[in-house]
């Protein structure tokens, strides 16, 4: 258990790495917390610098909730014991020890922790983000809807992760209330 705890503290405090903040800070872009949604995360970062710095944002997100999971892995951790150290990575990034506890909205994560723990769910989650996004424009609605969809598929697909998707539901749509009051309002930013 001690490793076990170990791979999970590292997961947290590398999730709580907002890679937003720096590569904003290096690209000479504005704080990402001071502008548009004011959220540190890969979708606020396109809005002020485009989709170079939102990519290399996106990709390392989503590597700091992969590598933990996949190291987990490696040292032969049940799906359950994978599926903590992934909610680990994805709780550093909302509540951040490094940034006030102040964090982000986790969706960057839980693609890259998913992608190793649950790689066909999350490919079609993947899929359904991207359509959503295609025909509505609008990335906090194709985040809730993907995520929104994650216990129904899970649970058909890999049924060992449905617990992990189901709590992902639930904090990431409520991580979103913000955006779905604007949603509502018709006030929620497009791309
Ligand atoms: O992953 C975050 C995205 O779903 C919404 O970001 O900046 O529009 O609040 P934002």
């Amino acid at each position: 258990p001690i490793l076990f705890i170990a791979i999970c503290a590292l997961a947290y405090l590398l999730g709580s790495v907002l890679f937003a903040i720096p590569i904003c800070q290096l690209s000479g872009l504005s704080d990402p917390r001071a502008l548009g949604s004011r959220n540190p995360g890969a979708t606020n970062v396109y809005r002020s610098g485009g989709p170079l710095p939102a990519i290399i944002t996106l990709l390392l997100d989503a590597l700091k909730g992969a590598a933990p999971v996949w190291l987990a892995q490696q040292f032969g951790f049940s799906v359950f014991a994978q599926a903590m150290v992934a909610l680990c990575a994805v709780t550093g990034h909302m509540v951040p020890v490094w940034y006030r506890f102040q964090g982000g909205k986790g969706v960057a994560t839980a693609l890259g922790s998913g992608l190793v723990l649950a790689p066909l769910t999350t490919s079609l989650l993947a899929l359904i983000w991207l359509l959503v996004l295609w025909r509505w424009r609008i990335s906090a609605l194709a985040s809730v809807i993907a995520l929104g969809s994650g216990p129904v598929i899970s649970a058909l697909l890999e049924p060992e992760t449905l617990p992990m998707f189901g709590l992902l539901a639930i904090v990431i749509v409520i991580r979103h209330r913000n955006n779905l009051i604007r949603l509502a309002q018709g006030r929620e930013s497009r791309f």
